[in-house]
C-alpha cells in the first residue's frame, strides 16, 4: 500500500509502532520494521545517551529497515538530557523521530539540520496544527481511546481524525483503538495515511516484555482499562489491576488536594517491575480500550500480514462490493 506515510519513511506498510516505556527496545522496534512497519525504540527508556546510542547500534544489527526514536517530553523538574538525546538520535544516523508530550519547537532545528524526520503524537487539533506550524512532517493524532496519555480533551478518534483531516496539511496517522485491517480502512476513510499502535505491539511473540503482560492484554476486554491523574491534569489510561484500584480510591479521597506525592508508590518507577519482572500489580501501567479486540499473541509478521491482508479484503471486495450492489 502507499500513502504519504509510507513515501515520506520509506516503509512497506503504513503501520507505525509508537513509542512505549520498557518494551521499545531494539528488539520491538527491529521485529515491526523488519515486518514492513515503522519501529520505534523509546528514548527515555533507555536512560542515558550512551545507553540510546547502544539500543540504536543494536537495533542496526537487528534490520536494515528504516526504524526511529521515540522522545517524551515530560513536564517534570529533574528533566533528561534531551540534549544528549538529540545528539545521539542524529550521530546515530536515525532519519525519523517520533515527539511527545510538550511542544518539540526547541529540538527542531537540530532535526531539520539533519534531515531527521519528525512525527509527533497530538491529541488535539489544536496542537496538530501548532505541530505542523513549527515544521513538524506529519503528527499522530492520538484519540481518546488511546493507552497512554490520552489529553484532556477526551474527544474519541471518530470525531478527531476526520476533524483532524480537515484542518491539516501534512499528513497524519490515527493512533489509539488501532489493531486490525478494520481500523486501517476506518483510518484511511477518515483522512489518516496510517496508523500508529501501542497496545496491539506489546502482545506479539518478539516484544521485550514478561509473558505476564501479554497475557493480561489478551485477557482484558474493552471494559478494563482506567484513567488515572486527571486531578493533575496529566491524564493517564492504565491497565485496572489492585494499585490502580488503590490509586483511584486516593484521588476520590483527596479530590482537588490531590498531590502527586499521594500516588508516587502506584505511578513511579513501576515500569521494570510490570514489563520486566511481569508483576503485574506492582503498579499502573499504560493499556488501551484496544485490548477488548486483543485475543493473540502473534509474530510481528504474522501481525501485520494480516492486517494488510484484512485491509484489502474490506476495499476489494466488501466495500467495492457494496458499491456495485
Ligand atoms: C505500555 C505503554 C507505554 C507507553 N509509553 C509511551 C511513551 O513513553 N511515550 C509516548 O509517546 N507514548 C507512549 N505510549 C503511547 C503509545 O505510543 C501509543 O500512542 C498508544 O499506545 C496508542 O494507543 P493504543 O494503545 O490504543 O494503540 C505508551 C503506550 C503503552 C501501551
Amino acid at each position: 500500500m502507499k500513502t504519504r506515510i509510507t513515501e515520506m519513511f520509506g516503509i512497506k506498510h503504513p503501520i507505525i509502532q509508537g513509542g512505549m516505556h520498557y518494551v521499545g527496545f531494539a528488539e520491538m522496534a527491529a521485529a515491526v520494521s523488519n515486518a514492513g512497519g515503522l519501529g520505534i525504540i523509546t528514548g527515555l527508556t533507555q536512560g542515558t545517551p550512551e545507553k540510546l546510542a547502544n539500543e540504536i547500534a543494536r537495533c542496526k544489527d537487528m534490520t536494515d529497515k528504516p526504524f526511529g526514536v521515540n522522545l517524551t517530553f515530560l513536564p517534570t523538574v529533574n528533566a533528561p538530557d534531551y540534549p544528549g538525546l538529540v545528539r545521539t538520535i542524529i550521530e546515530g544516523g536515525v532519519k525519523i523521530v517520533e515527539t511527545a508530550g510538550n511542544n518539540p519547537a526547541q529540538v527542531m532545528p537540530f532535526f531539520k539540520d539533519a534531515g531527521v524526520k519528525v512525527i509527533h503524537k497530538c491529541t488535539s487539533v489544536r496542537h496538530s496544527l501548532k505541530a505542523q506550524s513549527i515544521g513538524c512532517d506529519a503528527v499522530s493524532v492520538d484519540g481518546f481511546e488511546c493507552g497512554g496519555h490520552p489529553g484532556e480533551d477526551d474527544i474519541p478518534n471518530m470525531i478527531l481524525l476526520p476533524r483532524a483531516a480537515d484542518e491539516l496539511e501534512i499528513p497524519f496517522v490515527a493512533s489509539g483503538g488501532m489493531a486490525d485491517g478494520r481500523s486501517l480502512v476506518a483510518s484511511l476513510a477518515m483522512g489518516a495515511d496510517g496508523m500508529n499502535m501501542g497496545t496491539r505491539f506489546i502482545a506479539t511473540k518478539e516484544a521485550p516484555v514478561h509473558e505476564n503482560v501479554k497475557k493480561a492484554i489478551v485477557a482484558a476486554s474493552e471494559l478494563d482499562t482506567r484513567l488515572v491523574m486527571r486531578p493533575l491534569r496529566n491524564t493517564e489510561r492504565v491497565m485496572t489491576n489492585d494499585a490502580v484500584e488503590e490509586l483511584l480510591k486516593i484521588e476520590k479521597d483527596k479530590g482537588d488536594d490531590l498531590k502527586f506525592e499521594d500516588i508516587i508508590e502506584q505511578v513511579a518507577g513501576v515500569y521494570p517491575r510490570i514489563m520486566t519482572e511481569g508483576d503485574m500489580d506492582a503498579g499502573a501501567w499504560s493499556c488501551g480500550m484496544v485490548a477488548g479486540l486483543i485475543n493473540d499473541i502473534p509474530t510481528c509478521q504474522e501481525l501485520i500480514d494480516r492486517i494488510m491482508a484484512q485491509a484489502e479484503e474490506i476495499i476489494t471486495q466488501r466495500l467495492a462490493g457494496m458499491q456495485k450492489a
